[in-house]
């Protein structure tokens, strides 16, 4: 089994989906469109879309019935990433290969195009023709984890611990998992919810996540130091030039990668409820996070 070669194929897959996602051209007001069509296909991985339909298969699910929460997931991943990249933020420059929404299409736009994204991810949910009971309960993950107690009070800690040299291990623990592993949680469980994965199966799927997503962010601190720019896509050093304490800080490139490495295995442990050849496409994924150079 080649890892590479099923991320490219579900990306690629991803990729097509979401531009069936976008709402027509409006008459006025294009630059909008303009600036979420453009932050939504200029690249990225599409983690959190693979990771929600490869969860809906190894509970027994059709990988396609998925489609719809793996695309908002990707709509909301995508509006973080347009509004952590701001001035009032991380204030960056590059990202996914190319200039930032904000650096493309100015601050306002930027900051329209995340709220338009974020509202897409919910209409679009809202929308799918899918088992009621199943899609409120997707809806209700998908959207406590990335609101006030999920991501977006991750991204407030973020910007509070900058600069600050009293940040504790316990604190950064609580930024990673709140910036960055309650979506990548979510897009798990929410998968396990659609393919009618069972408690036992979903609570599985939950702490997957949680180290998964974990390991996924001290990965991305390591690549901010270690990453090369063509690569990555994104701003090197803006850690460090913007005094964030990061696993990097606290335990350095090799310290960070072998905590980094310790949460993989722990996730790969969790696994152990599905069958081997299931989990194989999982347990790959949380290898490539911590292999992974961009
Ligand atoms: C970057 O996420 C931001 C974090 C939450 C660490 P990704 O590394 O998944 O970015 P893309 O989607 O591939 O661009
Ligand atoms: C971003 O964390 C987390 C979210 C966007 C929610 P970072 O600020 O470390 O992500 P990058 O390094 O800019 O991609
Ligand atoms: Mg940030
Ligand atoms: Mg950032
Ligand atoms: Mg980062």
């Amino acid at each position: 089994m080649d890892i590479r070669e099923y991320l490219r194929e579900k990306k690629e897959f991803i990729d097509r989906e979401l531009l069936k996602f976008l709402p027509r051209e409006p008459e006025y007001g294009k630059k909008l469109y303009q600036a979420v069509k453009y932050s939504l296909t200029v690249g990225g991985k599409r983690l959190r879309p693979i990771l929600c339909i490869t969860a809906c298969q190894v509970v027994g699910g059709d990988p396609l019935s998925a489609t719809t929460p793996a695309c908002a997931l990707e709509m909301i991943h995508t509006y973080s990433l347009v509004h952590d990249d701001l001035p009032a933020m991380d204030n960056d420059t590059l990202r996914r290969g190319h200039p930032t929404t904000w650096v493309k299409f100015g601050e306002a736009t930027a900051v329209l195009a995340g709220d338009a994204l974020l509202n897409r991810a919910f209409e679009i949910l809202a929308d799918w023709n899918f088992d009621c009971e199943r899609k409120v309960k997707v809806i209700s993950e998908i959207s406590k984890a990335s609101g006030m107690l999920g991501m977006v009070l991750g991204q407030q800690c973020d910007l509070d611990a900058e600069g600050r040299k009293d940040v504790s291990l316990k604190e950064l623990l609580f930024i990673h998992r709140h910036k960055t592993g309650r979506l990548i949680t979510a897009s798990l469980v929410s998968g396990g919810i659609t393919g009618g994965g069972s408690k036992e199966e979903i609570e599985a799927l939950r702490r997957f996540g949680d180290s998964v997503g974990l390991a996924f962010q001290i990965i991305d601190d390591v690549l901010d130091v270690v990453g090369e720019e063509e690569k990555l896509g994104k701003n090197v050093g803006s850690d460090a030039q913007k005094g964030k304490i990061t696993f990097v800080s606290f335990f350095g490139v090799e310290g960070a990668r072998k905590r980094a490495e310790e949460e993989v295995n722990k996730a790969i442990e969790s696994l152990k409820v599905f069958p081997k050849k299931e989990r194989i496409y999982l347990e790959e994924i949380a290898r490539f996070i911590v292999e992974r150079e961009y």
